[in-house]
């Protein structure tokens, strides 16, 4: 499956890209699709995308995380879009002023959203560098199971 090569370069292991059935969207603890890590001891089927950053300010009244979250508004319902199984969390910390957005997906849509530059990333990234205040914006692709 080409979608998803970029995934096996990362976690080696092709024989675990059958074809999904309807049961791996229930999120098992593991079952046939998932994908084994630590010579097994652990696996994933589940694939989140990060987009982070830093903001300024006192968490309580900072304009920069204020107007981070209007540009989270503005694009939570295309993310809500990409799968019947897409989890978005929102991390924000008042200590070190990390904000932090985590799209995660089941195993079977990310390739397709990988393919697509996980639209709308870079629109995304975009409106929050022009926001001042804002620094530090990195992504992160990191499988995300709960255990
Ligand atoms: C990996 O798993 C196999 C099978 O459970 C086990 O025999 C082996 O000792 C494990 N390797 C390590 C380095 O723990």
């Amino acid at each position: 499956m080409k979608i998803v090569a970029p995934l096996i370069a990362l976690f080696a292991s092709a024989s675990a890209f059958a074809p999904a059935s309807v049961s791996s969207r229930q999120n098992m603890a593991l079952n046939a699709e998932d994908v084994p890590l630590a010579n097994g001891s652990m696996s994933f089927n589940r694939v989140c995308r990060e987009w982070r950053c830093k903001y300024e300010g006192d968490k309580a009244t900072s304009e920069s995380l204020e107007a981070i979250s209007k540009v989270v508004d503005e694009y939570l319902p295309d993310l809500k879009k990409l799968s019947d199984g897409v989890k978005v969390n929102r991390l924000v910390c008042g200590g070190c002023l990390d904000f932090k957005l985590m799209t995660t997906v089941p195993l079977e849509d990310f390739g397709p959203w990988e393919e697509s530059g996980y639209a709308p990333e870079k629109d995304f990234l975009e409106k929050i560098k022009a926001i001042p205040g804002v620094s530090q914006v990195e992504t992160q692709t990191i499988t995300n199971m709960e255990i």
